[in-house]
């Protein structure tokens, strides 16, 4: 991580629109492995979330339509605030429109699908490094939650859209980072807390917007699966760095801090737009001007900030550049009241469950 540091100049906090990554990747990993004896329970917290994973479990074949005739123009999503405000959007033909925005609506749905795959990875990694049989409950849980979201982002991909796109630069550095690290809590951080927060926060934006009846209720149960996985990192970290001392917390706060510049860049990709014929000048302008564009980046966070503060790593160096980077105040946002209201929004979908 430390060769990045110089991408990290506080001075300079312009975007960065990157390229994509398109050849399957291998590389090491090396993280550490723990057998623990102790079976008893030690959190009663993560074993409650555990049951809760458990009784929560949905079979993607099963309980979503997949014989929903899909149609992407017309009927899956209003185009975001942030494009439907610009005038060049508005000086588009409504056919010209429409293709843009079912475009960059895949295109978002492919990152989801690549994050996705990250996810996967990561957790089953955890099973083995997390030191508690409570967390490593918890994990083995996560990891088939993470093979069905695989499973229903790339279905729908490759059967309801006009295909997949590559995964940005921005996010694989991310999940590569996460995947090829050996220390468990940064696994959580970057996975857990970071890569979840936001894509809980994105699942919503993109659920609200939705009108098309098979990504609708995809986008739903994916989200209950989603905010028990951050609930997971909090719970797994609250103490976590009471005690440690200041240079090892300040590697932790870097680190997120690396990250988060990632996840805010992965949102910088102008593949649809390129798709479609639009310029991609006009978009990286767009893209690094827009007031719109700017909020909806400052929302994203919206997990991520306030569960920095809760394990006790929203202090010092973070807390500044979090500052530099205008979403400290999202600090005081109650996440708490926001991840169990999706974890409890429909905890039985067996129950009304598609008969075959
Ligand atoms: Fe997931
Ligand atoms: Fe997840």
């Amino acid at each position: 991580m430390a060769a990045k540091q110089n991408e990290l100049d506080p001075t300079d906090f312009a975007p960065v629109v990157g390229g994509v990554v398109t050849e399957n990747q291998s590389f090491d990993s090396s993280e550490s492995t723990i057998y623990n004896w102790d079976y008893g329970v030690n959190s009663q917290a993560l074993r409650r979330l555990y049951e809760l994973g458990k009784n929560s479990q949905w079979n993607a074949t099963q309980d979503l339509d997949w014989d929903t005739d899909v149609d992407l123009e017309q009927d899956l999503f209003e185009p975001d605030a942030m494009v439907a405000e610009e005038d060049w959007f508005k000086k588009l033909t409504p056919r010209e429109r429409t293709h843009l925005v079912t475009e960059i609506n895949t295109q978002t749905l492919s990152q989801f699908l690549h994050g996705e795959q990250g996810a996967l990875i990561a957790t089953s990694q955890l099973v083995g490094s997390v030191p508690d049989m409570d967390g490593k409950f918890y994990a083995a849980t996560q990891v088939v939650d993470e093979a069905r979201h695989v499973e229903v982002f790339s279905r729908y991909v490759r059967e309801k859209t006009n295909g997949a796109y590559d995964i940005t630069e921005s996010l694989f550095g991310l999940l590569k980072s996460v995947s090829a690290e050996s220390r468990w809590d940064f696994k959580f951080l970057g996975m857990q807390l970071l890569v979840e927060g936001l894509a809980l926060a994105a699942f919503i934006n993109m659920s609200g917007r939705c009108k098309e009846p098979l990504l609708k209720r995809l986008l739903r149960l994916v989200m209950q699966d989603e905010a028990r996985h951050v609930a997971y990192g909090v719970l797994s970290l609250r103490s976590y760095y009471d005690d440690m001392e200041q240079q090892q917390r300040r590697e932790r706060q870097e680190f997120v801090y690396e990250a988060t510049i990632r996840m805010r860049d992965r949102l910088f990709s102008t593949q649809a737009h390129e798709r479609v014929g639009i310029g991609k000048k006009l978009i990286e302008d767009f893209m690094t001007r827009s007031e719109q564009v700017k909020k909806f980046r400052t929302l994203m966070f919206v997990n991520v900030v306030p569960n920095m503060k809760k394990i006790g790593l929203l202090n010092g160096f973070l807390e500044q550049k979090f500052g530099e980077m205008g979403i400290l105040a999202l600090q005081d946002f109650d996440s708490d009241a926001l991840l169990q209201s999706y974890i409890a929004g429909d905890n039985s979908p067996a129950a009304d469950r598609k008969q075959p």
